[in-house]
Parts: C-alpha cells; sequence; structure tokens
C-alpha cells in the first residue's frame, strides 16, 4: 500500500492540460534566414492552428529589407504553407497575420530600435499584448552584443509592472568555452538569467521528453539503469545530408560544436541523469548539470576520439560529391563532418560503462537514436552453439524517425532444437497514440511565451559541455586532417578502430 504524502517540492501544475500563452507578441532577428522560414514562423502558425496562441498574439519581423508590413505577412505565408506541421487554414492565418508587423533597419540603427519600440508599444495598445515581448535571436552570434546593446538603450529590455521581457537564443552558443563565457556576458548583463531562454531543439522533441517519462515513470528500467547490468550507451545522430548552403556556417565550426557540444551530450544528460526532485526548472537542469559535471575523457584522445569529412560516394541511390567540393568549402578545410567519441561518467551509477557518442553527415540514413547496452547473462545453461546468434540485450530509444523504442533480448528459434536468437519488441508512437508529435520548435516556442523553462539549458550546462569538449577540439587542432569516408556510409575506418579498442562494435542503426 502506498500513502501519499504531499511533497511541497513536487510540481503542482496540471501538466495534462493543454496550455496557451497569454496576451504577448514576439520579434524575431533575421526573419530572412533558414531557420526563421523552415521552423520558427511555422512553429507559430501551427500554435495558433492548434489554439495555443492568444488571438490578439503579434508577430513583429526585423531586418534590413525595405519592406512593408504586407510584404513581411506575404513571406510569413509563404513559409507557413511551404513548411507547417498542420493543415493551412485561411482563418487561421487571418486571424494571424493581423498581428503581423515589420520594422527595417540595421542592427546598429538606433532609429530602427526607437521604431520598435513605437510598434511594439502600439501593439500593446492597440491590441492588448500587455507588454509582455520575447526577441528571438534567430542570428549569428557576432550580433548579439550590438541587438543586446539596442534593446537596453531603447527601453525595450525592461517591463513596465508584472510584463515581462525574454530572450531566445539560438546554438551556436560560442564555440569554445571562453567566447561562451563571453557570450553570456554580454546577454547577463541586459537581461535577468531567469529571462534568457537558450534553444537546444532536440529538448523540444517528444521521443526526448519521453526518455524522462520512461525513466522516471516506470519500475521496470530504473533498477538495470546502472554499471550492474548496462555494459555501455551509443548515443548515435546520423544524417544522410550534406552541409547543403549552410558552409558559411558549418566551415570552421565542424560536427562536434555543431552537435556535440549541445544535442548529443543533452541526450547524453537524460540518459544518465539522476532523478529530479521534481520537473520544475531548477531540479531538473541541476541532475543534468550534475551529471554533466561527472563526466571525464579518456586519457588517450588518438585512440578514443574519430573525425572524418564526407568524400564523394552515393546517397540513396544518386552521386553526391565530397565536402571540399561542396560550394563555399575552401579545398583545404579541414573541419571534420563526422565526430565520435568516448566519454565516462565518473560516478557510483556509472563507473565502468563507456558512453560512446557520435554524429555525422552523408551517413547511410537519418537516424537519432540512443542504445543501451546491457552485459551479458552471467551464466548461460546452453551449449556454445545454441547461443552464438545472441547478442548484447538492448534498449535503444528512438529518437527519429519512426519515433518509438525498443527491446532487444534473445528467444529460442521455434523447433526441436535449442537454439536462441535475437527478437525485438517494439513500440512505436504512430501505433499507440493517435496524434501526431508536434514540432521540436512548437513546444519550445510556446514554452518561451508561457514563462516556462524546464527544457531549456542553463549557462552552467553550456559552459560544462564546452569544458568537455575543448581538449578533444584542441587536441584534433594539433593532430591534422579529419580521415575520408565515402557517402552513404558509415563513417571513416578510425571510428570502427575506436570501437575495436574498446572489444566493442558501433551499432547498425
Ligand atoms: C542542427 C544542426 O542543430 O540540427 C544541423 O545545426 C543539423 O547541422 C540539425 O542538420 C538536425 O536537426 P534534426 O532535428 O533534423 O535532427
Amino acid at each position: 500500500m502506498t500513502t501519499e504524502v504531499a511533497n511541497p517540492l513536487r510540481d503542482a501544475r496540471d501538466r495534462r492540460l493543454p496550455r496557451i500563452a497569454g496576451p504577448c507578441s514576439m520579434v524575431i532577428f533575421g526573419v530572412t534566414g533558414d531557420l526563421a522560414r523552415k521552423k520558427v514562423m511555422p512553429a507559430i502558425y501551427d500554435l495558433a492552428n492548434r489554439g495555443l496562441l492568444p488571438p490578439n498574439f503579434a508577430l513583429v519581423g526585423f531586418a534590413r529589407q525595405e519592406w512593408a508590413d504586407q510584404d513581411f505577412a506575404q513571406i510569413v505565408h509563404d513559409s507557413v504553407k511551404q513548411h507547417s506541421r498542420t493543415p493551412f487554414h485561411e482563418e487561421v492565418w487571418q486571424q494571424l497575420s493581423e498581428g503581423i508587423r515589420y520594422v527595417a533597419g540595421d542592427f546598429g540603427d538606433d532609429a530602427a530600435f526607437d521604431q520598435l519600440a513605437a510598434v511594439l508599444g502600439d501593439l500593446d495598445s492597440m491590441r492588448g499584448t500587455g507588454g509582455n515581448h520575447a526577441f528571438y535571436f534567430s542570428i549569428p552570434p557576432r550580433f548579439f552584443p550590438v541587438v543586446v546593446k539596442q534593446l537596453k538603450r531603447s527601453g525595450l529590455s525592461e517591463s513596465p509592472g508584472k510584463a515581462w521581457r525574454r530572450v531566445v537564443i539560438e546554438k551556436p552558443f560560442g564555440h569554445d568555452l571562453k567566447s561562451a563565457q563571453e557570450l553570456n556576458a554580454v546577454v547577463d548583463e541586459v537581461f535577468e538569467p531567469s529571462s534568457v531562454f537558450r534553444i537546444d531543439h532536440y529538448l523540444g522533441k517528444e521521443t526526448v521528453q519521453n526518455l524522462l517519462a520512461i525513466r522516471f515513470a516506470n519500475n521496470l528500467f530504473e533498477p538495470i539503469w546502472n554499471n550492474n547490468f548496462v555494459d555501455s550507451v551509443q548515443i548515435t545522430m546520423a544524417e544522410d545530408i550534406g552541409i547543403g548552403s549552410r558552409a558559411g556556417y558549418y566551415d570552421g565550426i565542424g560536427a562536434a560544436r555543431d552537435v556535440i557540444q549541445n544535442h548529443l551530450l543533452q541526450l547524453l544528460a537524460l540518459t544518465a541523469m539522476e532523478e529530479p526532485l521534481s520537473f520544475d526548472a531548477d531540479y531538473v537542469r541541476m541532475e543534468k548539470e550534475k551529471v554533466l559535471r561527472a563526466v571525464t575523457l579518456p586519457k588517450d584522445l588518438s585512440t578514443h576520439t574519430a573525425r572524418g569529412q564526407y568524400a564523394p560516394g552515393w546517397q540513396g541511390g544518386v552521386p553526391v560529391i565530397g565536402y571540399l567540393e561542396e560550394a563555399g568549402i575552401p579545398p583545404t578545410s579541414t573541419t571534420e563532418t563526422f565526430a565520435a567519441i568516448r566519454v565516462d561518467i565518473d560516478n557510483r551509477r556509472w563507473a565502468g560503462v563507456p558512453f560512446y557518442l557520435r554524429t555525422g553527415k552523408r551517413l547511410g540514413r537519418r537516424v537519432t537514436e540512443i542504445a543501451v547496452i546491457f552485459k551479458r547473462a552471467p551464466h548461460l545453461p546452453f551449449s556454445q552453439t545454441s547461443v552464438e546468434e545472441l547478442s548484447h540485450n538492448a534498449i535503444v530509444f528512438r529518437v527519429q524517425p519512426d519515433e518509438g523504442m525498443t527491446v532487444r533480448f534473445g528467444s529460442k528459434v521455434p523447433g526441436t532444437g535449442m537454439e536462441i536468437r535475437d527478437v525485438n519488441m517494439d513500440f512505436q508512437y504512430g501505433d499507440s497514440f493517435t496524434q501526431s508529435s508536434p514540432e521540436a520548435y512548437e513546444r519550445l516556442i510556446l514554452d518561451v511565451l508561457l514563462g516556462d523553462p524546464p527544457l531549456f539549458p542553463r549557462i552552467e550546462e553550456v559552459e560544462t559541455s564546452w569544458r568537455i569538449l575543448d581538449p578533444i577540439l584542441d587536441h584534433w587542432a594539433k593532430n591534422g586532417k579529419p580521415d575520408q569516408y565515402t557517402s552513404g556510409g558509415w563513417g571513416p575506418k578510425s571510428a570502427y578502430d575506436m570501437m575495436a579498442a574498446d572489444g566493442r562494435t558501433w551499432r547498425r542503426p
């Protein structure tokens, strides 16, 4: 029998109810960029379509182009039509478009920011946005200082009475620990830490949140979630695409800074962290930070890391060019498009369990998964031949595509003999639930407007992640070029060697 004891630390909100944002507006800096067009603006429409935005919501674009409100509304319209997840409804669009405004100007231009302040003031009085404004920085970090300074100068960073002002920051949050700290100092000088929302869109993915539900809402998994039972963990984020038109952003950044520092280390944190006291932001972030601080690097970084650059090959039946032939990439570039690292976690739960993280572009297929691989049974009362097809038990969280979870274990092959082979037990979102998963950006933008921060990494987590990655990046910088790997494959030979050194192999997802 369980006795319910009221726990004052427990999150008191009923998170089953749809949460609807109150009166507010969102200003997007960098509206002409890919991210705004493909993700942010469509997600705003999807939220409106789901009835989760207030009817008087306002969307303000800020960019250099000399557009009128209607021109910007047309851009939003086109991006919504092309990229939104939910169907287009004219009535929803009409209501949303009434709140669309545009301000033209340079980030250094005082008059443009004064005009932005006037537009937001008008929206407060005409549409009742209540002085609540979120500023979305969909811009390269080099522009943060000037935009933050302008928001302060024009009085936009200060909110009257109970109204709020929030900033939303996209990655990359720096390119190493030092630059991340500098960037943070700039933002911190003007905005309270609780008003800063750093987006790591992986945390907005339904399956990533489900990792917490599966771990902490069940009694089935947690007892075996430790070094008594787990042999190793493999976290893979594979992409089949190349860098596309992102040469300017990607070259010099590379796979480790682009996704290991943020997405993969966050997945590691959620897989390995202790149970938080509650799902209040402070407790979730505290546990993630604790486990990230316990991460240690292998002594020999040459053996236990690997990096590569995609060479020409075949993808989906068509020939594709290599990284060095991509438009805008210098032929001498040493930027890695594949990175694999081993880390350990120096605590009682995980001592001795390696965590292998890998990511790459132009790999065999697009898949992100977390595979928890178990030790073999301590004793097998079968003949050697009966179990030669049996591998390690595993629990695999498929973040995307085919969102779900697979449990792999051994089972007898039907027949008179005793032959044991791996079988899979599958949970697929699509089979168990009728509603489709929202896009990560829908969830995260709504959380910003609601002021609900658990899914946004704190600066301490960002800094700790750079502390983990910096020595690896320094090591690579001193050690020549990345290895080449054929597009459409699973990465360079060094990645296989790295696992072989530990007597293990990568899963083929
Ligand atoms: C971004 C990276 O954060 O994530 C991109 O900058 C990458 O390089 C993208 O392609 C992948 O996101 P998703 O949601 O498609 O896995």
